[in-house]
């Protein structure tokens, strides 16, 4: 019997595949976490012509100067955050820049506090890079820093922060992220603050909290923003320190991202925005569809102000979603997300509406 690590071994796969295996083959999909719409000919274009031109050897570890340059001007322009070039490492999607930040930042008897329900990666990574991760339930699907702080221990390294957040689109305010910025300078842990969805917010604002302290990784994607998913571009930004030992995790499992994926990158986000903003409100409107649908069903759900994902509770998210599945919709279980989940499903919006409107209708009884 060959023996793997416990560390490995004991980690789930995720909910969300599980269910996608599950599914009958004419089911309409309301579990995946990606805009179904194409990545901006202009990029795609871009990327051809990086192709062509040659731009197919190992980049810089950190990434292409230029794409790093123009990340520094975003992080100001959108986040208020002053970063130079060299505080900025280009990663393998926002999946990447969450694993280094951990394996640099976590030892065996640490502890990562995590939104639950929260994103299904941060506890597996939590538990790879060797620590423990510890649910901070959430307080009407909102991370409550008051909570948090009952949390916080001599073991407290790390506190995963996602605004907008999967599974359940919640904004946190301006006044909530200080809050938590003030506890990581308080008690001198380090704030990862996912911020995939930062351009998907109906009401609200996104602050990140790395306008409050150096005690943080900012970490985002081109993913979701560009409809990028499949090209596996992310980002980090922190400050030197931090950088410099990232670098080591990152130099041997990556050596870089993709060269091609970050020309296309450059191109995306140095090129016109307007599609971004076009992805909103085709998101709004399939939110508000919905939401409406659900609610005339009786199901009680709380209006998502970001990302694009509806979490309605539901008493038994298992058997809803199960459920479901024989109807042909498939949903992810809120207990993929955590504990604290488990009266939930999450239904992602980022699904044509016309799919939309047809699952509504398979839905009937289905709760
Ligand atoms: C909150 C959150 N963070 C990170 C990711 C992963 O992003 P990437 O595809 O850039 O690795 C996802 C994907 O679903 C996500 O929902």
């Amino acid at each position: 019997m060959r023996s793997f690590t416990d560390r490995v071994s004991e980690i789930d796969i995720s909910g969300i595949r599980k269910m996608f295996e599950a599914a009958g083959t004419d089911s309409i999909n309301l579990g995946l976490g990606e805009p179904d719409v194409p990545t901006p000919a202009h990029v795609c274009d871009a990327a051809m012509d990086a192709i062509r031109e040659g731009h197919t050897r190992y980049t810089p570890g950190a990434g292409i100067i230029e794409l790093r340059s123009a990340l520094s001007e975003k992080f100001l322009r959108d986040n208020n955050i002053s970063v130079s070039p060299d505080e900025i490492m280009v990663t393998s999607g926002a999946s990447e820049a969450l694993h280094i930040s951990l394996q640099a930042l976590v030892e065996p008897g640490d502890d990562v506090l995590v939104p639950d329900p929260g994103f299904v990666s941060y506890t597996a990574l939590s538990r790879i890079a060797g620590g423990r991760a510890v649910s901070v339930p959430l307080s009407n699907l909102r991370l409550d820093p008051d909570i948090v702080a009952e949390q916080i221990t001599r073991n407290t390294k790390v506190l995963i922060v996602n605004s907008p957040s999967n599974p359940c689109g919640t904004v946190q305010s301006r006044k909530e992220i200080q809050a938590l910025a003030e506890l990581a300078e308080d008690h001198d842990f380090t704030i990862i603050s996912d911020e995939v969805y930062e351009f998907f917010i109906y009401k609200g604002e996104h602050v990140s909290p790395a306008e409050f302290t150096d005690n943080v990784v900012t970490v985002n994607a081109a993913s979701k923003t560009y409809a990028m998913t499949g090209w596996r571009l992310g980002y980090l930004a922190a400050r030197p320190e931090y950088i410099e030992q990232f670098h080591k995790v990152h130099q041997y499992v990556q050596a870089c991202a993709n060269s091609v994926a970050q020309i296309a990158a450059l191109a995306a986000i140095t090129g016109p925005q307007e599609r971004v903003a076009e992805m909103r409100d085709m998101f709004k409107k399939r939110r508000d569809i919905l939401l409406s649908g659900l609610r005339e069903m009786g199901v009680e759900c709380m209006t998502p102000a970001g990302a694009f994902y509806v979490f309605p509770r539901v008493g038994d998210g298992d058997r809803t979603a199960a459920n479901m599945a024989e109807r042909g919709v498939i949903t992810v279980p809120g207990s993929a997300f955590g504990t604290y989940g488990a009266e939930h499903v999450r239904m992602s919006y980022a699904t044509g509406e016309a799919e939309i409107v047809r699952a509504l209708d398979r839905m009937h009884e289905g709760f």
